[in-house]
């Protein structure tokens, strides 16, 4: 009884689904679908995997795009026995092992006459560049069966476009794909890294822009390391994955002394005061502080390195004081309820000096900091000027108004006493 129901509901689903494929759009393509054996043998008569397999299949982009079973898998659809339906004869392949899954895929998707077909603006390289990422070359060299194939992050039958929010490899679920393993201590047992990515990743400022606020022009995993291309970066790399987004920093680094110290070292270039996955935002302190500072982890206390940085910190300090300064000026304008565009328009630009200052702390030079500074503190004190005088006016606009309130006051006063001597005389007073 319960396997009969069982066989009419999933009629009824082959029904609407079939049904759904003819609005979808009347292509041959789709019509080959809809008389496929494979299709309907496959929902309807194996076991419910299958029936999941195909219904999973019936949402994804290679359906919308025609392509079906006997594309990637060979076969005859119009069999309905079995064995004729996946006869080797007939171009059957079966399901592909993992190992040979790259190739399967790339089949259609490294053929860029075949792709341009569908959509000329998909690239083809995937392949190519899964060879040398971290997974295609493990698999590869070693045959490691636990690295990520196509699948891993796309799903098997049921792939979608990956500008399609509930695909694995939209951008903004692209961690936790990759975390899927990558923080899965039991699966990543006996290698040698860690597990900890996406947890710091999620602490960090460019997981929080991204998975917080959804700002995607934060990184992904993918991001920084490619999706297919996914590799641990060289030391000498790791700048440029940076300067994909950074690139304005990275310029400022390279005509700095550290360039030609760090490749002295092998020191990775940003990474050595930022780190990788657990990147803070950086404050002045990170700079130089009495009690902190990254520069003091490479340079002792009276070399040119922390003369430099103590020098940096004051010329930013000195900024930061007098911007202080200013606003405090303008908040008070403002409270007595003056126009304060003009020097509001000025201490923006004097923050934006302030932000450029922190960029240029990667020359290394005081000098150039310290010239960025001062256009910002000069900036400031405007402002601060502009203020002051304003609240001058102010004053002395105040002191007049008490001295013609006190005038007007003494006035009525005496023309009262003027009224009320007037009245006593016993004469009246006109009113027309
Ligand atoms: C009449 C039913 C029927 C038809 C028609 C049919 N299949 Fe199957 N197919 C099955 C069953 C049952 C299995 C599971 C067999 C097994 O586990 O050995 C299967 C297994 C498969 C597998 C998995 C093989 C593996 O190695 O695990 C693939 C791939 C497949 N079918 C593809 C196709 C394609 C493509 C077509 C159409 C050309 C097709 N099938 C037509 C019943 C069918
Ligand atoms: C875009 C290519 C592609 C299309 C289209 C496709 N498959 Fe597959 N199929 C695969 C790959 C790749 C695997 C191997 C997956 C794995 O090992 O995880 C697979 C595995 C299978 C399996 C065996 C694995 C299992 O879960 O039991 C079956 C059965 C199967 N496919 C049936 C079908 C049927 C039926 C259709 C049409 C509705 C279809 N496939 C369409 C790529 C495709
Ligand atoms: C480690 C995860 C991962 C693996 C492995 C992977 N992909 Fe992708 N793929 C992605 C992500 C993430 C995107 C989203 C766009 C991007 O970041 O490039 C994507 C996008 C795509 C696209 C859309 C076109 C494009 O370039 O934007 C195609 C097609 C594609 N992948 C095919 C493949 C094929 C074929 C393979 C196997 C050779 C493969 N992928 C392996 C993660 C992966
Ligand atoms: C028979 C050829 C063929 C095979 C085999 C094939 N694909 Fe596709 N794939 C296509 C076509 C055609 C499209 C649609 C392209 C379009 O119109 O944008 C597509 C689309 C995609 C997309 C969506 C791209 C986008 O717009 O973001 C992804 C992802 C993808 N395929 C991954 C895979 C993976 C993974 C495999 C292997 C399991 C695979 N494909 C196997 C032909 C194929
Ligand atoms: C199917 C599981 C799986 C998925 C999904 C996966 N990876 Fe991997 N990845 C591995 C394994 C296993 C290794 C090999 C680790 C080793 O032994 O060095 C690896 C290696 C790497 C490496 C190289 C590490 C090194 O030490 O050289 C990087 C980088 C990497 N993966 C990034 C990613 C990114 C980014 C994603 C998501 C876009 C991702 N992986 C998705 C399993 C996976
Ligand atoms: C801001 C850029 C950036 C982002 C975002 C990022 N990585 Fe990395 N990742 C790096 C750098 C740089 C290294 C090189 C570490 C080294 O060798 O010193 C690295 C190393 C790795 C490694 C090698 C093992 C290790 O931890 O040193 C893996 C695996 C990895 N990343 C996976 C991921 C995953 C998964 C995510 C997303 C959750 C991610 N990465 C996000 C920059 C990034
Ligand atoms: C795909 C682009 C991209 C890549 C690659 C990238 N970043 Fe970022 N980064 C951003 C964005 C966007 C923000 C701003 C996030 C926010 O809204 O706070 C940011 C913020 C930062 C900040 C904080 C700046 C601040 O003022 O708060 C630091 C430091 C940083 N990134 C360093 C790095 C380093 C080091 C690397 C390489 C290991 C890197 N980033 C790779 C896009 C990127
Ligand atoms: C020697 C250490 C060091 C290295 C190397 C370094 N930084 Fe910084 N970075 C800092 C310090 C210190 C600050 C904080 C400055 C402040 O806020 O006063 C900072 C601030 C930043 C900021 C935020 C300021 C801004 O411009 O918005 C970004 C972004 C940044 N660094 C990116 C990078 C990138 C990209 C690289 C590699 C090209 C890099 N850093 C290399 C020490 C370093
Ligand atoms: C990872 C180690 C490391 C860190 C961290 C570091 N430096 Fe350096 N720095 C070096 C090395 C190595 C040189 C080259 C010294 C040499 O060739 O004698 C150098 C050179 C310099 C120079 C050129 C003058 C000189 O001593 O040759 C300045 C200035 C400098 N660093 C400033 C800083 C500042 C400011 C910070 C913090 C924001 C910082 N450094 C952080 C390693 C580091």
């Amino acid at each position: 009884m319960n396997l009969k129901l069982n066989f009419s509901a999933r009629k009824l689903i082959c029904f609407c689904l079939f049904t759904i494929l003819i609005l979808a759009g009347n292509t041959d393509r789709t019509f080959a679908q809809q008389t496929s054996s494979c299709i309907s043998c496959h929902l309807e008569e194996v076991d419910d995997d299958h029936t999941e397999l195909v219904e999973s299949f019936m949402g994804g982009v290679h359906q919308k795009r025609g392509i079906s079973c006997v594309d990637c898998h060979g076969g005859d659809a119009s069999a309905e026995d079995m064995d004729d339906a996946m006869d080797p004869d007939a171009g059957y392949n079966g399901a592909p092992e993992r190992k040979d899954i790259p190739e399967f895929c790339a089949r259609c998707h490294a053929d860029p006459g075949y792709m341009r077909g569908f959509n000329p603006n998909l690239s083809t390289d995937q392949y190519s560049k899964y060879l040398i990422s971290g997974h295609g070359r493990l698999l590869k060299k070693s045959g490691d069966k636990k690295v990520a194939v196509c699948t891993s992050c796309h799903g098997v039958h049921g792939i979608l476009a990956s500008n399609d929010p509930l695909s694995p490899t939209f951008t903004l679920n692209v961690p936790y794909t990759c975390a899927n393993c990558h923080s899965d201590s039991v699966y990543m047992a006996g290698r040698d890294i860690p597990v900890t990515q996406l947890q710091e990743y999620e602490s960090s400022v460019h997981g929080q822009a991204l998975l917080q606020k959804g700002d995607r022009a934060a990184p992904s995993c993918a991001g920084c390391h490619g999706s297919h291309e996914a590799r641990r970066p060289e030391p000498s790399g790791v700048a440029n994955t940076c300067a994909q987004c950074h690139n304005y920093v990275r310029e400022l680094f390279v005509s700095s002394p550290h360039k030609a110290a760090h490749e002295k070292h092998g020191y990775p270039e940003c990474e050595v005061c930022h780190g990788n996955h657990a990147i803070v935002k950086p404050t002045d302190d990170l700079l130089y502080s009495s009690s902190a500072g990254i520069c003091a982890d490479c340079h002792e206390n009276d070399s040119d390195g922390m003369r430099a940085a103590k020098e940096m910190r004051s010329s930013i300090d000195f900024l930061k004081a007098h911007i202080d300064s200013a606003r405090n000026v303008i908040e008070l304008v403002r409270f007595y309820g003056m126009d304060t565009d003009d020097p509001e328009y000025q201490i923006r630009q004097a923050k934006n000096k302030l932000v450029q200052s922190r960029a240029l702390i990667h020359t290394f030079s005081p000098e150039k900091v310290a010239a960025v500074t001062q256009e910002g503190s000069l900036l400031a004190q405007e402002a601060n000027a502009f203020g002051q005088d304003l609240l001058k006016q102010y004053g002395f606009r105040r002191k007049g108004f008490i001295f013609s309130v006190i005038v007007i006051l003494a006035l009525s006063f005496l023309l009262t006493i003027k009224i009320r001597s007037l009245n006593n005389n016993g004469d009246s007073i006109q009113i027309d």
